[in-house]
């Protein structure tokens, strides 16, 4: 297995002295937070169908939904929480018995709960103030207990609020019976440095710590990883990165780096992971861009003559794992920038092994131009450019 903390001196040397944890808890949330896209509604089936999957992929938690948003969504949690699958199956449910009672008519094995934390959030959302902010989250806790279920509990907003302050809010939560607390990045202000130094405090006060990192300066995995190198146990993930403004941390992402660089497990097969990204962006809608990272169409592509050619010596000169890993496969892409390696693999692969020296260099010099007009050149334009050129030089 590649593993780039043991084999990458530079990386080696960073993470030296960090207590890195053998393994995270991944806790998905596409059904909840993904769902949450603009755009996005899944039916119930379509939410069954992407549970079944998560379950398959080994994501440890599934966040289902919103039970009290609509009957639609109280049915697909419902539905979600009888399957019997191996993932525990979480709802979400403001710090207010309504929701509360609603998350627990579905059966869940586990409740997030939330209330907001920040002077922005107290001052023009909920009009309370710190302490009764504190006694909503302890009930909620509490009350959730009483039901003998998992709770997970979130500071919402919790990186713009005052340390002091979301430290005693936490405490007061695990007092209270948390068995979990996340801590979400809502707007995704962090950098890196922040959240390892947010996590760290918190760490020296609770063990179960979890992460919830929004994508708006597109630093939520380098945040998720950042939290995850100052202890964080778990860290909340969407499919593709799907989620509200930049979106979520993306899992494939998250789970790739933990596996091939930190060497930290997760219960994730990352050979399912191609599938899982096809599958939410067949339901949801949502195009995954050709340079996602992981599971876009040009994570392992190459067009370039040099990368090509290297590639096709050594897969490791251009590629940072083999695709397999991950359910991708290696795409050689014949352009403008194509060299002659590529086209000779292409030719290859296409069954021509009869071709002249002189045909040959026929064959770059109109793949060329036809890249040169901005076409990408397919395997049927090679196709008709050799039987072209098969017939006349
Ligand atoms: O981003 C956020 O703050 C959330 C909460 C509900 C945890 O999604
Ligand atoms: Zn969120």
């Amino acid at each position: 297995m590649i593993l780039y903390k043991e084999e990458n001196e530079i990386i080696k040397e960073a993470l030296k002295g960090l207590k890195l944890p053998d393994r995270v808890y991944i806790f998905d949330t596409t059904l909840r937070d993904g769902e949450q896209t603009p755009g996005v509604s899944l039916t119930v089936d379509e939410k069954v169908e992407i549970a079944i999957n998560l379950d398959k992929l080994g994501v440890d938690i599934i966040e289902a939904g919103f039970p009290i948003s609509s009957s639609g969504e109280y049915e697909a949690v419902k539905k979600i929480a009888s399957l019997n699958l191996d993932a525990e199956i979480c709802a979400l449910a403001r710090a207010v018995k309504e929701d509360i009672d609603r998350a627990i008519d579905c059966g869940v094995d586990r409740i997030h709960t939330f209330i907001a934390t920040s002077p922005l959030h107290r001052k023009y959302k909920l009009k309370m103030s710190k302490e009764e902010i504190v006694e909503k989250a302890v009930n909620a806790i509490e009350y959730i207990k009483e039901h003998g279920i998992k709770v997970e509990f979130s500071a919402e907003d919790a990186t713009r609020t005052e340390i002091d302050y979301l430290k005693e809010v936490y405490k007061k939560a695990v007092e209270a019976g948390a068995d979990i607390i996340n801590v979400p990045d809502t707007v995704g202000v962090m950098i890196p440095r922040a959240t390892y130094y947010l996590i760290s405090e918190l760490r020296k006060e609770i063990d179960n710590i979890s992460v919830h990192c929004h994508n708006d300066f597109g630093l939520a995995v380098a945040n998720s990883l950042a939290a995850v190198e100052a202890g964080a146990i778990q860290c909340h993930v969407t499919v593709n990165g799907l989620g509200e403004r930049g979106g979520n941390a993306a899992l494939e992402e998250v789970v790739t780096s933990l596996h091939f660089i930190y060497g930290i497990k997760t219960k994730v097969k990352t050979e399912e992971l191609y599938n899982i990204s096809k599958l939410v962006e067949k339901l949801t809608e949502v195009k995954v861009q050709p340079n996602k990272a992981v599971v876009g169409d040009n994570a392992f592509a190459h067009e370039s003559g040099i990368h090509a050619h290297g590639v096709l010596a050594h897969a490791l000169t251009y590629e940072p794992i083999p695709p397999e890993l991950v359910g991708q496969r290696r795409r050689i892409i014949l352009g403008k920038h194509t060299g002659t390696h590529a086209i000779e693999a292409k030719l290859k692969e296409l069954g021509y092994t009869n071709i002249n020296k002189e045909q040959f260099k026929e064959i770059v010099k109109r793949i060329k131009s036809l890249g040169d007009k901005g076409k990408r050149v397919t395997d049927k334009d090679v196709e008709a450019i050799v039987e072209d050129v098969i017939g006349r030089v």
